[in-house]
């Protein structure tokens, strides 16, 4: 006999309360309830609960109490948070305590049941802390491949695993070649959803095609539209779909993309059917949305809607400390690739590395070094084996600071970009800055300036 899960519902309105267990009961599982804090409290520590559905707004003690609580003491109990539509900053402050998911009011019932089932299917060992997923990661390459040992990139990690399973709609920004699409690609292989992944540039599609290509055509929509075709939407039933390049979407398709991710219905060009889709949106931008939002170029409401969760991925050149680990990885990639046995990297080819802006950040790292390794014939690669724009310009060994910037704030910005171009080797940068090691080491503390 298979024996039901138990779901506790926390829920202070008895009318939302009751709704929510008789729609659970009847599809099949143990439903216990409570309309408080203490009182769920009391019932995880009598009863196997598996999953809670948690309001966020309680009398006395609220929904993240409840949810820090529960993670504290049983955290392989999966918590999905219930809360109001526009509160969404205590949903995403609740996702980063552990809650797996978010359903926003008003609830549909479909919505939840599927919710449900999904957090129902998860392995229980998936609810380890994410400290341990990242530390399994080097094994397991769970994140596409990324590397970084600096602290902006763990933090990116661990978000990466603390929202994989959501479904809310991921805004991931950063300037080019910064990892926007490796991030979206490790969120959704750190998902269990078990469709594919999507991507639809809509940089690269013209716009007169861009609906069709999104939401699909019937025959004879349009003049090269000869048959049925699926659009990436339905193509991504089940999965994600990676919206790169968001900023470029046109104004009239805007409004339709709206009404996909808030009600996860479309129509397919020249039908007036519309289908439901099951999808998780990742949308991704080098362009600054809120400006194009301040001149009209993009929808606030759609803005507003994309942004719920967001991943600012930093430009390479501020976290240079990650340049040597970056090299050294991207070193061995290339002479197995090439068959080359290049073992090390000169002091002065690391310096160079470490000193460079990197406009294109680490996709030109990526590129640096796969020339580097063609090029070279020896077993350590010397800067002769370097791009020539490494060796001269844009080097970022100034520091414009306008006049009137408190002291302090000089002395913060000279600090981390010096740490920045000595890779963050302190002792260096110490010298390079004329103070004592420890004075440097309690400065990078007093400004928070490094892990
Ligand atoms: N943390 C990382 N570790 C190793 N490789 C990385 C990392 N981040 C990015 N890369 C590599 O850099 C290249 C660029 O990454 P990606 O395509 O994800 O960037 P992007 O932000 O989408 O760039 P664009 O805006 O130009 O589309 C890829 O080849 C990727 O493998
Ligand atoms: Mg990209």
């Amino acid at each position: 006999m298979v024996v039901a899960h138990t779901i506790l519902i926390v829920e202070d309105d008895t009318g939302a309360r009751t709704a929510l267990v008789k729609a659970l009961e009847k599809s099949g599982y143990r439903v216990l309830q409570a309309s408080n804090g203490e009182q769920a409290l009391q019932v995880i520590a009598k009863e196997e609960v598996r999953l809670v559905l948690c309001d966020i707004k309680l009398p006395a003690m609220d929904g993240l109490e409840v949810l820090t609580r529960i993670k504290k003491l049983q955290p392989q109990i999966m918590v999905v948070m219930m809360t109001a539509f526009g509160s969404v900053e205590k949903a995403v402050k609740a996702l980063k305590t552990g809650a797996m998911d978010f359903l926003e009011k008003p609830l549909d019932l479909e919505m939840i049941r599927s919710v449900v089932e999904t957090a129902l299917q998860m392995p229980l060992a998936y609810t380890q802390d994410s400290e341990g997923i990242i530390q399994e990661f080097k094994h397991t390459n769970i994140f596409e491949g990324m590397v970084g040992g600096s602290r902006v990139m763990h933090d990116i990690f661990d978000t990466i695993i603390k929202i994989a399973n959501a479904r809310t709609t991921v805004l991931i920004s950063g300037e080019t070649g910064t990892g926007k699409e490796l991030v979206a690609r490790a969120i959704h292989n750190n998902s269990h959803r078990s469709g594919p992944f999507i991507v639809i540039n809509l940089a690269a599609v013209p716009d007169t095609l861009i609906e069709s290509e999104l939401f699909g055509h019937v025959k004879g929509a349009h003049s090269t539209a000869f048959r049925d075709r699926k659009g990436r939407l339905a193509e991504a039933e089940g999965g994600t779909l990676f919206l790169d390049e968001v900023g470029d979407i046109p104004e009239n398709i805007q409004v339709k993309l709206l009404r996909a991710l808030e009600n996860r219905t479309y129509e397919r060009l020249g039908e007036n059917t519309s289908h439901k889709v099951d999808v998780r949106f990742i949308a991704a931008t080098n362009i600054n949305l809120e400006e194009a939002v301040a001149t009209g170029k993009f929808r606030q409401d759609l803005y507003y809607r994309l942004k719920v969760l967001r991943i600012a991925l930093p430009p390479l050149r501020e976290h240079a400390e990650d340049i040597p680990l970056l090299a050294q990885t991207f070193l061995q990639r290339f002479c197995q690739e090439n068959s080359r046995q290049i073992r090390k990297i000169s002091q002065e080819v690391m310096d160079m590395l470490c000193g460079y802006r990197w406009p294109g950040n680490i996709r030109e790292l990526e590129k640096v070094m796969e020339t580097a390794v063609v090029m070279s014939d020896k077993d350590t690669l010397l800067p002769v084996h370097l791009a020539p724009e490494l060796n001269k310009t844009e080097t970022k060994n100034t520091l414009s600071i306008p006049i009137g910037t408190p002291l302090r704030d000089v002395e913060r910005e000279m600090i981390r970009h010096t740490l920045a171009s000595v890779g963050g080797n302190k002792t260096k940068a110490a010298e390079i800055l004329g103070i004592g090691t420890r004075t440097l080491y309690r400065k990078i503390e007093e400004y928070g300036l490094q892990g």
